[in-house]
């Protein structure tokens, strides 16, 4: 028992096997991200289109990674394609200021309504650390309160509280009073919230995935963004929206342009620069100016916050990124993607439904999330949307054995899933048929293979 799938998929992927051999003898667990490990072996890709990829061995997938998140357009979007060529025939680094640059930030500040400056970084992580940086110098105090299950990157500060059990962080190798100086909250709790703020005058900045953490695996509604906007400002601590997965995705201005909660920093990656690496800071003018150089060698010396970074807004990236958001700016691609992901919730619950599973597919926007483990909540209806479901186990709470499984059965049936699986534009009604149907398929071979009952 339990071999089949993996025999299967070993059969089937066998240059993916053989490439695997390959990368364990230089990267530790043979992968270049954590979240792209898979037992036996991970997929090697050649190729992306649209809303499909395709293997080392000639096999197609719907894909449901997009770039981590990075692609709502779905892969090579011709006109973005096109503007990157072009522009890596000018050049790819000019080690200087450039038109691309100003005409991305200018659509930052267009399409995110508290956006007044901008700052490019590198990826979201870089972003989350200089928006906490900027938190801690413009209120001169040290803490940070963070959400339970909330994910900002892996930067020393914010990989506490990631995952259960949460009193434990996802890293070793912390300095203690770091991991003493973030405070964690139950997600969707303000009146913890507010108690930790009271009893905590040192508390620089509350950071938070507005739709809850990991893309809503634990949702967290508008309602509460309003109540937390309030409490924070009641308490003068900088309001860190995350919007690296959110950012141009939920809307063309991201969550707070969908629920209208402005907030005072906001973090941005991913769509940000159209699938190659980037990512931003944009926020008030007032915090945002202590990145600002003065005719005052005092404050460059001591008050100003240093930012080098080899490939701030490089032009590959600016070009990519502006290329893409003016494509969203009308809105109507989230929307297409949005529609997309409301009918493959209904599909593969139908599916769930069919082979009478105590499983559930939920999700907002042009998210959707797996819960393998329903029958844990009893007799109380299942509405992850009012919190009617304990939130230890909406994210974190499924065997990893048992993913790897399924993922590998539905690579067999031809569909790519990552732990926080989305959207594009580009994924039509024809690969969320196709999709149900290998969901429909990997659930029979997880029966044969004695994963499930049945
Ligand atoms: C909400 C959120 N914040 C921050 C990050 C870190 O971004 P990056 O992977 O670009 O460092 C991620 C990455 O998935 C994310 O989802």
């Amino acid at each position: 028992m339990r071999k089949k799938i993996v025999e299967r998929y070993s059969q089937a992927l066998a240059t993916s096997r053989q490439l695997y051999e390959r990368a364990q003898k230089v990267f530790p667990s043979g992968v270049t991200h954590d979240g792209r490990y898979l037992r036996p072996f991970p997929p090697y890709i050649v190729r992306a289109k649209g809303a499909h990829k395709w293997d080392v061995d000639g096999r197609e997938y719907v894909d449901y990674w997009v770039g981590h998140g990075s692609l709502l357009l779905g892969h090579n979007r011709p006109e973005v394609e096109a503007a990157v060529q072009e522009q890596l025939s000018r050049g790819t680094h000019y080690g200087a200021s450039h038109e691309r640059e100003v005409e991305w930030g200018e659509m930052v500040v267009q399409l995110i309504p508290s956006a007044e400056r901008v700052k490019f970084t590198s990826s979201g992580t870089e972003a989350t650390l200089m928006a906490i940086r900027l938190a801690r110098a413009y209120t001169g105090k040290r803490k940070i309160v963070k959400f339970e299950g909330h994910f900002h990157g892996w930067h020393d500060q914010v990989v506490e509280g990631v995952m259960p059990p949460y009193e434990v962080p996802v890293s070793p190798g912390l300095l203690p009073e770091v991991v003493n100086s973030t405070l964690l909250c139950p997600p969707n709790d303000s009146r913890t919230l507010r108690r930790i703020l009271e009893e905590d005058p040192d508390v620089a900045c509350v950071i938070i995935e507005p739709t809850g953490a990991s893309f809503g695996t634990i949702p967290t509604k508008g309602e509460f963004l309003r109540e937390l906007r309030q409490i924070t400002s009641e308490h003068q601590v900088v309001l860190i929206f995350d919007e690296v997965i959110t950012g141009f995705r939920c809307s063309p201005g991201g969550a707070q342009g969908y629920y209208q909660v402005l907030p005072d920093l906001t973090t941005l990656a991913k769509i940000l620069a159209g699938g190659l690496p980037g990512g931003a800071v944009a926020g008030k003018r007032e915090i945002m100016e202590l990145l600002e150089f003065k005719e005052d060698r005092e404050w460059n010396r001591y008050r100003k916050m240093a930012h080098p970074g080899t490939y701030n807004a490089n032009p590959l990236s600016a070009t990519a990124g502006v290329t893409t958001l003016r494509i969203i700016a009308p809105g109507e691609e989230n929307k297409q993607a949005d529609k997309i992901a409301q009918h493959l919730r209904e599909e593969l619950n139908r599916v769930i439904a069919k082979h009478d599973l105590p499983w559930r597919v939920y999700g907002d926007f042009s998210g959707f999330h797996f819960l393998f483990h329903y029958e844990e909540a009893g007799s109380t209806p299942f509405d992850p949307e009012n919190f009617h479901y304990d939130y230890r186990k909406l994210k974190g709470g499924v065997d990893p054995q048992f993913f790897h499984a399924f993922r590998c059965a539905m690579l067999l049936n031809g569909v790519d899933i990552p732990n926080t699986p989305m959207t594009s534009s580009a994924h039509t009604l024809a690969d969320v048929d196709r999709t149900a149907t290998a969901f429909d398929q990997a659930i029979t071979l997880l029966k044969e293979d004695g994963w499930i009952e049945g």
